[in-house]
């Protein structure tokens, strides 16, 4: 570790780069022996942390979870955030106890380490399917009774009924809708048929509908996103009025995301909210824009990763030690310097990040920190290991991304 670094003033204009002169001076072995005990509570500063490292700033994230959970609550709606986004279970509980009915997985084997460690109400957004899979779920079901799966095919759910059976269990399943590109089978009739197969086979019970519209969430500019996200919810509210109409009773409609809450949480008859990226916010969701025009920014910028300066190949070149494996993205744009002028970042490989660099952003020096914001939270959060959360310069705690990697 090398002893300059740059301390990130609080303004975004921030003019100059400063340093910090405080160094607590733990080695990178004594660093990690903290974190394998989880004794670092307010022993090490940002400045300690050895990069590519991702931080957490408490401040941030405890605002953006308050305010949408009174949000919902103000509207009764349901809460049941995605933990695709942070794939952590301690993360998943504090937005429990926040008042989220539960937490949604994207897989089986997310869903696995949630309710391994003590997250309750999983809903699978994805369905389950096969002979690796469905065992498992029947396992999943066996401890954890209230996790709900979703389908979109008749054989799928004969073969979740047939494993329930022999297991002795019932499974709870949402009939998962296609409003946007991904699964789901179509709204109104074919939907219905699902919910009627499910009713009158013994081993599984309806517990809902699953509806999520991917496109609607990243439509850019508030009034085009509301007729997208509308035209998609109308189609699952319909649905579920349609199940009613037959004498199939449907409690719940889960969907939604960060960028329609103030739209689907409007809509007569959606039960409950999934949205993830708000607890974090990335630069994808900044430029849908907000309501009142402008940027996106119901929520704040919770999540960065650090990085240090490792080369400077030219007055105004900087490489950082930040590339395609600190920040993941399927976006065209690259991460953004937190609260530092005159640096523009492009990729510069697996492993490398360069800067172009102006203004007092040329004095930076080997070994300074820089912070980015990162194009799209979810697939990065799953780059690391744990999460530093920050209060201010100190780091309080560190949470472990339990679910990285279970993709499966
Ligand atoms: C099924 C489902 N629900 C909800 C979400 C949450 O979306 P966001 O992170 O945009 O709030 C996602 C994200 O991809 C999703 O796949």
């Amino acid at each position: 570790m090398t002893s300059r670094r740059v301390f990130l003033t609080g303004a975004l204009a921030a003019p100059f780069v400063r340093r910090s002169a405080a160094k607590t001076g733990y080695s990178f072995a004594e660093i990690e022996r903290m974190l394998e005990r989880g004794d670092i509570r307010g022993r090490l500063s940002k400045d300690d942390l050895p990069t590519p490292a991702l931080l957490l700033d408490l401040d941030a994230f405890e605002a953006n979870v308050a305010k949408m959970a009174r949000y919902l609550k103000e509207r009764h709606r349901g809460f049941r955030p995605h933990g695709k986004t942070h794939k952590c279970s301690e993360i998943a509980k504090y937005l429990i106890r926040a008042g989220a009915n539960g937490a949604c997985a994207a897989k089986l084997s997310e869903a696995e380490v949630f309710a391994r460690d003590g997250v309750s109400g999983i809903l699978i957004t994805t369905p389950v399917v096969g002979r690796h899979k469905i065992p498992r779920a029947v396992r999943l079901a066996t401890r954890h009774p209230d996790t709900i799966f979703s389908v979109d095919n008749a054989a799928n759910v004969h073969d979740l009924n047939d494993a329930a059976a022999a297991a002795k269990i019932q499974l709870n399943l949402a009939v998962d809708l296609w409003i946007g590109r991904r699964t789901g089978v179509p709204p109104g009739e074919p939907a219905l048929g699902l919910a009627r197969l499910i009713e009158s086979l013994p081993n599984v019970r309806l517990a809902g509908i699953q509806a999520y519209s991917g496109p609607a969430s990243h439509t850019v500019g508030f009034e085009n996103r509301k007729r997208v996200s509308e035209e998609a919810m109308l189609q699952a509210v319909e649905t579920r009025w349609l199940f009613e109409k037959h004498g199939i009773p449907c409690p719940l409609l889960s969907g939604g995301s960060t960028g329609t809450y103030n739209i689907d949480s409007e809509i007569e008859g959606v039960t409950e909210l999934q949205p993830g990226s708000f607890i974090f916010m990335d630069l994808d969701y900044n430029r849908i824009g907000g309501r009142d025009g402008g940027e996106f920014r119901d929520f704040a910028n919770s999540l960065t990763v650090l990085t240090t300066v490792i080369s400077r190949p030219a007055d105004d070149i900087a490489i950082v030690d930040g590339g395609l494996k600190a920040f993941s993205t399927d976006k065209p744009f690259v991460p953004v310097a937190k609260n530092l002028e005159g640096v523009t970042y492009s990729w510069a490989g697996d492993e490398h990040g360069r800067l172009d660099l102006s203004g007092p952003a040329r004095s930076l020096k080997l070994g300074d920190r820089v912070e980015f914001i990162v194009p799209h939270c979810d697939p990065s959060v799953n780059l690391y290991d744990r999460i530093f959360c920050l209060r201010g310069e100190r780091v309080e705690t560190a949470w472990k991304i339990t679910a990285r990697g279970m993709s499966q």
